[in-house]
């Protein structure tokens, strides 16, 4: 296919060309934004129209700043993207184009809402440092590699999906007005936020190798670790924890929460296989839960010093040395405890014959309630929302 190469950006500067919203509907479009060193509007580069559907590669590298919202999306023939001058913008967003693989924004340092969603092919994202962002996402790529991050108060931070991606290093951010949501990238992925403090939302990480959270002290909303793969994790400084803390799927053998003194809502702490004991270690300062108690897996002890309080239930199941008539001793101090229990002993040191031994002293409230884990969950789909129309330069 050829194009022609328009010389839109030499003659389309008509006065306001920099000044407005524009849905860009050819290579002269393209063109007519770069020659701008600012641009005021947003940019919509969408290849649901056919014309841009054949664009392989997005060049624009003059334009320095713009700021509305660059939105580049849908255009499945699109290789590389390069924005070499590019240091400002309201938005950058770059989804569903499949096989893009290369996207240069070197200069990028402030950008209130980045997103680079689907784009699966993705390898190369390179931008040095990133000083100030409120949403930021990655989300279903192949980057082996995040460039530098130097913002220290971020809104959300979302990095999903990618496979190729170990090194997340996020030890700038010292506090979050939202959520923070890591999971699901490369296998033995290290996550670091060694100074983080403060989370305005939730809190979630899974499938990490290492984690370093050594000084969170508050989290606002719910905090879940799942399907993790360190064996021993201490998370020192947390002190509030306003909702539910769940705990589901990792690998480790121990975990320490020596400051929490009260949880907002639930406690869940489901099938981590190697977790056979909640010891005096573990919530040693928790005194309340104001909602339900949650534990299930193979567990041999439970011991939770300092519990007075469980407003809600306290279910616990699975199998392990632990009976459910030593488990109702472990919550011997909680005020009219309510427990369901359904613990099977299947294996006791010097006594492998018991099965009986696993008793019901459910508390009469019926039936199990299934799990209630919540992993976090994040529509990639609901990102992708509105489209608009577009171009054709390449005739
Ligand atoms: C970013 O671009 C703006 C607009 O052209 C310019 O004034 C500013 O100097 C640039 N900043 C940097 C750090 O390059
Ligand atoms: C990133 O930029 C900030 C602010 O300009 C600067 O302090 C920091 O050293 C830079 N980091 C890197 C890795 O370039
Ligand atoms: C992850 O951390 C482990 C242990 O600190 C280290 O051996 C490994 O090289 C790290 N991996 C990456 C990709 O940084
Ligand atoms: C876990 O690590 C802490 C220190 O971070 C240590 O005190 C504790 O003994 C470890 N627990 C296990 C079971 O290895
Ligand atoms: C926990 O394990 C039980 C029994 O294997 C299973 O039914 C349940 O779905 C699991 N829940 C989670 C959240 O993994
Ligand atoms: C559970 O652990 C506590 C404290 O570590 C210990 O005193 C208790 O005997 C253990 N209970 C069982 C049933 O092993
Ligand atoms: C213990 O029980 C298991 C399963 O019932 C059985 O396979 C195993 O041989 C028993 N071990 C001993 C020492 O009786
Ligand atoms: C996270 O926050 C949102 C909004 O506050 C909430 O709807 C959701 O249930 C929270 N918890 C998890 C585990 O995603
Ligand atoms: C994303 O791209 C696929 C084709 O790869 C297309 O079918 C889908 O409609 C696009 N999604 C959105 C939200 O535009």
């Amino acid at each position: 296919m050829k194009c022609v190469i328009a010389f839109a950006a030499l003659v389309a500067i008509a006065a306001g060309a920099c000044n407005k919203d524009i849905t860009v509907k050819s290579q002269s479009d393209i063109n007519t934004v770069n020659a701008c060193t600012k641009f005021q509007g947003d940019v919509t580069i969408d290849g649901h129209q056919e014309g841009l559907a054949g664009l392989g590669a997005l060049n624009m590298d003059s334009v320095q700043q713009i700021t509305g919202d660059l939105i580049i999306q849908n255009l499945y023939n699109l290789q590389t993207v390069s924005l070499g001058q590019l240091n400002s913008t309201a938005s950058l967003k770059i989804l569903n184009n499949t096989n893009v693989y290369k996207v240069a924004i070197p200069k990028l340092a402030n950008v209130a809402d980045f997103q680079v969603i689907t784009n699966p092919n993705l390898k190369e994202l390179t931008y040095s440092n990133i000083t100030t962002v409120s949403n930021f996402q990655i989300i279903d790529t192949y980057i082996a590699s995040l460039g530098a991050f130097s913002a220290s108060s971020v809104g959300n931070i979302e990095v999903l999906s990618n496979t190729q991606l170990t090194a997340l290093d996020f030890s700038a951010v010292k506090k979050t007005s939202g959520y923070i949501n890591i999971a699901n990238n490369g296998r033995a992925s290290n996550i670091t936020f060694s100074q983080l403090t403060q989370v305005g939302g939730n809190v979630s990480f899974g499938n990490a190798a290492t984690l370093d959270i050594s000084k969170l002290s508050s989290v606002s909303d719910d905090f879940s670790l799942y399907q993790n793969s360190f064996k021993n994790l201490s998370i020192p400084a947390l002190a509030t924890a306003k909702k539910s803390i769940t705990l589901s799927q990792n690998l480790f053998s121990a975990i320490s929460f020596p400051l929490v003194t009260e949880i907002g809502s639930s406690l869940d702490i489901i099938n981590n296989t190697n977790f056979k004991s909640i010891s005096s270690t573990t919530f040693p300062k928790l005194t309340s839960v104001p909602g339900s108690v949650v534990i299930s897996g193979s567990l041999d002890n439970i011991t939770f010093p300092s519990l007075t309080t469980v407003d809600g239930q306290v279910q616990l199941s699975g199998s392990g040395k632990l009976s459910c008539d030593s488990a109702e001793k472990s919550f011997a101090r909680v005020d009219s405890l309510n427990i369901e229990c359904d613990l099977k002993v299947t294996s006791k040191d010097n006594d492998n014959s018991s099965d009986d031994s696993s008793k019901d002293s459910g508390s009469g409230s019926g039936s199990d309630d299934s799990s209630k884990s919540s992993a976090s969950r994040t529509s990639v789909a609901a990102v992708l929302g509105g489209v608009v129309a577009i171009v054709a330069a390449c005739l």
